[in-house]
Order: structure tokens, then sequence, then C-alpha cells
């Protein structure tokens, strides 16, 4: 069974259709790869599938539960975790500070807890540092734990977004243009550890524009063009396609 499902999803702003009954599946252990032209609808979708917007019409199934239109949190607490396309995070915090702000939301955490738990808080903040280490060696981000988010390079910068997203333990994490900004080797660097995060058994679902990063790293890939799913296939396909080419050439200026 496909991890995530999406039928019928549709949004409109006004007048602009930035969704029009798109369908797609993303299978568990693959990195898919959302890619089409500017204004396709695949931020919106992010955003209507991460719950951050409704859709006005459609359906999102994830590990077949419907999550339409649930509060954000609640769909990153069923597993579906989004990253955000501009690296974020608290500048002047350290990578471990920002880390720990995305652990996991736990039930009786807050002042009272505090108090009358004393002990059970810190073998929890025990954990989530020690999962943090994790998440932060995996991302080869251990030397830069103690520095300060402003001080790390840009692809330090999304490397920690991405740790950030893996605090909260997804099943499905959904990224939006990783690499946007990025220089040719750092972003091989990062799709090396995409990679190696879906060994371990992670499902991915990442929009790029960064072509050759998409075709190293996603299997499949899904073209978008004007709110809906135009082609899907192996990169080499839908690269190769007619219809995707011209997509990209006339794109929505023409439409
Ligand atoms: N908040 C918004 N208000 C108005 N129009 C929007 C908004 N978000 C997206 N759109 C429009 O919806 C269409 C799809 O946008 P988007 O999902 O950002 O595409 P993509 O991420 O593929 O470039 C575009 O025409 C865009 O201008
Ligand atoms: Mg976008």
């Amino acid at each position: 069974m496909p991890l995530l499902q999406v039928h019928g999803l549709s949004r409109r702003f006004g007048g602009v259709v930035a969704l029009d009954g798109l369908e797609l599946e993303v299978r568990p252990g693959t990195v898919t790869g959302l890619i089409g032209p500017n204004g396709a609808g695949k931020s919106t979708a992010f955003q209507c599938i991460s719950g951050v917007i409704p859709p006005d019409a459609g359906q999102v199934l994830f590990d077949g539960k419907d999550i339409t239109g649930l509060r954000p949190d609640r769909i990153t607490g069923a597993g579906l975790v989004r990253s955000f396309q501009i690296a974020r995070g608290i500048p002047r915090l350290t990578v471990l500070e920002n880390l720990l702000l995305y652990g996991p939301a736990q039930p009786g955490e807050g002042v009272a807890a505090a108090i009358l738990r004393p002990a059970a808080m810190r073998a929890r903040e025990e954990a989530l540092r020690e999962r943090a280490k994790a998440v932060a060696a995996r991302l080869n981000l251990t030397a830069v734990l103690d520095n300060q988010a402003a001080a790390l390079s840009g692809g330090q910068k999304k490397l920690m977004e991405i740790g950030r997203a893996l605090m909260a333990e997804p099943r499905l994490l959904l990224l939006d243009e990783p690499v946007a900004g990025v220089n040719p080797s750092l972003a091989a660097e990062i799709a090396t550890h995409i990679g190696t995060l879906r060994d371990e058994g992670l499902t991915v679902l990442i929009v790029e524009h960064h072509m050759d990063f998409v075709a190293s790293l996603c299997d499949p890939v899904i073209v978008m063009a004007e709110g809906r799913r135009l082609v899907e296939g192996s990169f080499a396909d839908v690269a190769a396609d007619a219809r995707v080419q011209e997509a990209y050439m006339g794109g929505r200026v023409h439409a």
C-alpha cells in the first residue's frame, strides 16, 4: 500500500486554480521527486498535504488514514513531517538547541510536569539530547553542534533544517527545494545523506528544481503542470517525454 495517497486535490486562490484534481502516490521506501514548471502547484500541494492550508476538495491519505484538513501538528504527530523551503532555525541558538526545539511532543509536558515529575522530565531531556546527537551525526553536523546556527555555511543550514524535521521522527519527510541556492558539491552531499536515510527506512517526497539532484536521487519522478499530474516515471523517462518538455517550455505564461 502507498504511504501517501492524494486524490482529486483541488485548491484555488481567488481566480487562480493552483491545484486541479491532483492525483499522486508515494510508495514506502522511495525518494519520490515532484517537479514541474513554476506555478505548477507543487508548493500548494505540499501545503495542503501537510495541513498548512485546507484543500477545497480532495483527499489526503497517510498510511491509509484520512488526514485531510487535520491541523499541521496532528499531521506531524502522525509521522508526516515537512521541512521548509527557506532554511530557518533560530540563528542565535546553537545547532543542538535548534534540534532540541523539535523533539516529538509529549503529553503532560510543561510547568506542572516539571514540578511534579522532575526525574521523568530529566530522563526525557536526556533522551532528546541523545536523539539530537544521533541526528547530527547522520548529517555530519557533530563538529558544529555547539556553534550558533547563524555561523553555519549555507549547506550546513540546509542539513540542520533536515535534522530538525528528523527530530519529529517522521515516516514520510516532505522536502521543498532542499538544495536551492547550494553549490553542486554540497547538493551531492545532501543527496547522499537523503539516500542513506531512505536506505534506513525513511520515505521522502521532494520538490526540487536542481535536475542533477533529482536525476541522481529520485525514483519515481512525478511531473506536475497546471495543478495536475502530467506524467510519472524514472527521471530518464519523464525527461524524454514531449509533454514534459512542452510544459517546461511553455510554462503558464501561454496558458
Ligand atoms: N497564497 C497564494 N495566493 C494567491 N495565489 C497563490 C498563492 N499561492 C500560490 N498561488 C498561485 O497558485 C499557483 C501555484 O503556485 P505554487 O503552488 O507556488 O506553484 P509551484 O510551487 O509549483 O511553483 C501559482 O499561479 C501561484 O501564483
Ligand atoms: Mg514552489
